[in-house]
Parts: structure tokens; C-alpha cells; sequence
């Protein structure tokens, strides 16, 4: 009888590529931005460990759901050992996003809401269009749409991302 062969613990870009459903060069991407770490082979050749695959998941889901890559990055960097997220984990952190989501859909509510007020207008006046918001109170955080941006949602993902 031959002797079974061992599955390789690891893959090449291409591989992962293919089987997560992204380009190579979006797995490069995560790559330089510490989502996704590599084993280079003999040749100096990015191998990824079949663990990956559920690490890429991950981050595509938490992409789809609206967090930043920081947000994502800080999130895998609250796991022991920079870990691939078990369904634990995963259970754990998609609670914990949920305000952020509640935050985000609020504030576009209002965002639609105002939006209404400025439909067939255009004045952009610094008085009366809504859409300025002279008395925001997230202004505190800079300019823009800071809720948007992730900056009070950022620390309430952060304090509830902490493990019980
Ligand atoms: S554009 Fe006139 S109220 Fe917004």
C-alpha cells in the first residue's frame, strides 16, 4: 500500500488567492498592512498557513459590515498570540460591533433626514443648511463626519472588543 501523503500546512499566494476569492494583490495589500502575516519557503516565496483562509473571512466580513482596516487590524491584534479568530472570537467581536453598526445607521439616518431638507434647495448656507450642522456635537472630534470616520465608535468597539 502507498504511504498517504502529508497535506502541506501551507500554501502559496495563488492558492490562497483562489480559495479565498481575491486577488493576489489584495492578499499583498493586507499583507503590508499587518491584517495577514506569511512564511517565505526557500525561494523566498509567500506561503500562508491554511489557517489564513478563515483570517481573510474575517476580515472581508468585517470589511463588509463597514469597519476600517484599523478597526479590523485592532480587532486580530486583541487575540492572544495574533491568532486566527476561532467562532468564539468571532462570535465575541461581531457583538461588540454592533454599537458601531447602531452608530453608523443613526447617523446616516440623519444624514437622509437633513439630506431631504436640502433636496432642490442648494443654498449650502453655513446658517440654515442642515447638512452644515453648525451645532454638531461631534465636532469636538475635528472636522467632517466623525462618526462616519470611526472616532467615538472606535472607542466604544474597543472597550467592548476587551475579553470578560
Ligand atoms: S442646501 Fe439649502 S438647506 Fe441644505
Amino acid at each position: 500500500m502507498p504511504a498517504k501523503a502529508t497535506e502541506d500546512p501551507n500554501m502559496p499566494i495563488g492558492e490562497l488567492a483562489k480559495r479565498s476569492g481575491l486577488a493576489a494583490s489584495a492578499l499583498r495589500f493586507y499583507e503590508q498592512q499587518g491584517l495577514l502575516g506569511s512564511l517565505r519557503n526557500a525561494a523566498g516565496r509567500r506561503h500562508y498557513r491554511r489557517s489564513d483562509l478563515r483570517r481573510v473571512a474575517f476580515i472581508r466580513a468585517a470589511q463588509t459590515v463597514g469597519l476600517s482596516l484599523e478597526q479590523i487590524k485592532a480587532a486580530l491584534a486583541s487575540l492572544p498570540d495574533g491568532r486566527t479568530p476561532t467562532p468564539a472570537d468571532w462570535e465575541r467581536l461581531s457583538r461588540s460591533w454592533r454599537p458601531l453598526l447602531d452608530q453608523k445607521i443613526q447617523a446616516l439616518t440623519q444624514l437622509r433626514d437633513q439630506l431631504s431638507a436640502c433636496i432642490g434647495c442648494g443654498c449650502l448656507s453655513l446658517k440654515k443648511c442642515a447638512l452644515y450642522n453648525p451645532n454638531d456635537g461631534a465636532a469636538q472630534y475635528g472636522s467632517g463626519a466623525r462618526y462616519l470616520l470611526g472616532d467615538k465608535a472606535s472607542a466604544v468597539m474597543a472597550e467592548q472588543a476587551k475579553p470578560d
